[in-house]
């Protein structure tokens, strides 16, 4: 057997979803493959602190730290190859390097999911699961993924953004417009979150007005959208790089008005239903957009791609895409690949052998050029 992979699994982060990261990289240290892999526990504070050890997880979890967690940093510079140990007054070592040969980021939201900590991982030239830089800004931006997706010929909802600057330099008149070009209900959305905060349903004008200040208090870009009415949540995940393919269908019942948050993470009755019943003829659709919607924004790795499909006349819209879906071994994104033949473990090995193809496949582009 040869050597096994050191995997920097990196979880927590500076983003309201920190605890979610920390759920879903807790069944990732369970569940990766112990012969081909070896594991390093890499965990962001709250702060922003990176550190690397054996226990991060039981320190960011319950506060206790061991003796083997210590503060470590990523550094731009490829040559050191892994992270380097932070030693209070003491200069930066090339002994002081722990050796990483792929990063695996389970982290949602800002700082994880946005393509920030990607740019981190491509300066410093090594590989990393999922999607790069720019497929994750845009799956995290709401409404530049909106107009690529309608670029290429995507079903998605009308929509309309706004900047918090306008609205509150006249919020009557916003009000009305969006009245006008959208009408009632409208769904308001602060562009760059995710787990629907900040997300509110407004069935009248002082209810519109309600959202947008709530929207107004995370972002300062405002995404309205047309509310598709008596739509069934439908999603698909895909896998791959070059070819991605997607998996069998997923559908989420939720047990609130939408899926807000409550529903998400805290009523717990919202129902997850795999297969999800659809007409052939609809699943052929929904995994074909799928496919063409991760292509769309030039994604790699992973994603779930969420879809609204009308009740009746079976309409297929497309939602979003989430670059880094929720992971622990009950998620959407893993059950759908579990029904699908693929189970969790093997998905963990196939997402870290898609970083090392992709990496390969970057590193083999010319970076300099003469004019002969
Ligand atoms: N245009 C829409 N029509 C109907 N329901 C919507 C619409 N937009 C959002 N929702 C509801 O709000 C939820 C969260 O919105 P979404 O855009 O998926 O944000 P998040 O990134 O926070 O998951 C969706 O799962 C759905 O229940
Ligand atoms: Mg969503």
């Amino acid at each position: 057997m040869g050597k096994r992979l050191r995997v920097g699994v990196v979880f927590g982060g500076r983003s309201g979803e920190h605890e979610v990261s920390l759920m879903s990289a807790v069944s990732v240290l369970e569940a990766i493959d112990p012969d081909r892999f070896e594991v390093l526990e890499i965990g962001i504070t709250k702060e922003g602190h990176w550190l690397a050890g054996p226990g991060v997880m039981e320190f960011l979890k319950t506060g206790s730290r061991g003796e083997k967690v210590q503060p470590v940093g990523l550094l731009a510079d490829p040559s050191f190859k892994g992270l380097v140990q932070v030693r209070q007054g003491g200069p930066m070592s090339r002994d002081a390097v722990i050796p990483v040969d792929v990063f695996f980021p389970v982290l949602h939201g800002p700082y994880g999911e946005d393509g920030t900590i990607q740019g981190l991982f491509e300066m410093a030239n090594l590989p990393y699961v999922g999607a790069g830089v720019m497929a994750s800004s845009v799956g995290m931006d709401k409404a530049v993924m909106k107009a690529v997706f309608r670029d290429c010929g995507l079903p998605v909802v009308d929509y309309v953004v706004i900047k918090r600057k306008e609205w509150e330099n006249n919020p009557q008149l916003v009000v009305k417009q969006l009245e006008d070009r959208l009408g009632y209900p409208c769904f308001v959305k602060p562009v760059n979150l995710g787990s629907s905060v900040g997300i509110t349903k407004a069935h009248s004008p002082s209810e519109l007005e309600k959202a947008l200040e709530v929207a107004a208090r995370y972002d300062r870009k405002i995404l309205v959208e047309k509310a598709v009415e008596q739509a069934r949540e439908i999603e698909c995940s895909v896998l791959g790089n070059d070819e991605p393919q997607a998996s069998i269908l997923g559908e989420i019942v939720p047990c609130n008005e939408f899926y807000d948050y409550r529903a998400k993470y805290v009523d717990g009755d919202s129902e997850l239903i795999i297969p999800a019943p659809l007409q052939p003829e609809v699943e052929r659709q929904v995994r074909q957009l799928a496919v063409k919607a991760f292509q769309a924004v030039d994604c790699a790795g992973m994603a779930r791609v969420d879809f609204f499909v009308t009740r009746g006349d079976n309409r297929v819209i497309v939602n979003e895409i989430n670059t880094i879906p929720g992971f622990t071994e009950i998620s959407m994104y893993p059950k759908l690949w579990e029904a699908s033949g693929i189970s969790y473990r093997e998905l963990i090995t196939r997402l870290i052998d898609l970083a090392l193809e992709r990496y390969r496949d970057k590193n083999r582009s010319q970076t300099s050029y003469s004019a002969e």
